[in-house]
């Protein structure tokens, strides 16, 4: 039995996960609750929390992998999110590089995965695997600038799934994709995560942690799970973090 401590609001999951973790919680504890007041999404900003209408968790994974590879989680755990939704749904969830869940094209969800320091001790290196899910809001639950871009379970599908069944389907699908990437690598995980790749093909544009921006045809994550993309110009950068969005040329057809 894997540990969980439910709360009705926190601040936010994966800071207490964190805390827990540097304690030594073990391999598949987790943190949920029904609402944060100080959510993060990735690239420092703020994740909205709808209380009670989304679920919002976090899973301390200790997995059997070389520093090398914990980067690599992130990506093995937004397919196992994604599995977790189609087993909900019934339907085929889709990822944004690195790990948005995504239904008919706009976002249900999200990972916030944060390491160890990788040189710490193999007992002592931890990951925390933080995803906020929309389950049951609707759109006015969301900032108007957002409104097109998101979306929930329940207003793609009808399904108002209950938070804890969701939680336990999301935590065994995501300790399951991590036991397979330490046994048989991260290949396997690459080829179903690329099935699901949302940006593959489409023009898109990656604001860098630097400011520079990177626009052209996402040509989907490479062996190491970094995404490439092709400029206009036809060279190809290895994009390791950054914000990105669909360009607006994506709406005409690539060879115009
Ligand atoms: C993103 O899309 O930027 C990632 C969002 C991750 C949000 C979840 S909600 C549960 C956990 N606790 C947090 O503070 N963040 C993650």
């Amino acid at each position: 039995m894997y540990p969980i401590h439910s709360f009705d609001t926190v601040p936010s999951t994966n800071s207490l996960a964190k805390k827990l973790a540097e304690n030594g919680a073990p391999h598949g504890t987790a943190v949920i609750a029904a609402n944060q007041t100080e959510g993060r999404g990735r690239l420092g900003k703020n994740w909205h929390s709808v209380a009670g209408k989304g679920l919002y968790c976090s899973i301390i994974v200790r997995p059997k992998l070389s520093p090398e590879d914990f980067c690599k989680i992130t990506l093995a755990a937004g397919l196992g999110a994604a599995v977790a939704v189609d087993r909900i749904t019934g339907g085929f969830s889709q990822l944004k590089w690195p790990n948005d869940i995504f239904l008919d094209g706009k976002k249900c969800g999200g990972i916030l995965t944060e390491s160890s320091a990788l040189n710490e001790s193999a007992a002592r290196r931890f990951a925390v695997i933080g995803i906020g899910l929309n389950l049951s809001s609707s759109l006015e639950d969301f900032p108007e600038d957002l409104r097109d871009k998101v979306t929930s379970i329940s207003l793609q599908t009808g399904i108002c799934p209950d938070a804890s069944h969701v939680f336990l389907t999301l935590r065994d699908e995501i300790l399951q994709q991590l036991e397979m990437f330490s046994s048989d690598g991260f290949q396997p995980i690459l080829a179903s995560w690329r099935a699901r790749d949302f940006l593959l093909g489409k023009h898109m544009e990656c604001v860098r942690p630097d400011g520079k921006i990177i626009a052209g045809v996402s040509l989907g994550p490479d062996n190491e799970g970094q995404l490439h993309v092709k400029d206009l110009g036809g060279r190809t950068h290895t994009v390791l973090s950054g914000d990105i969005r669909l360009a607006e040329k994506n709406k005409k057809p690539l060879d115009e």
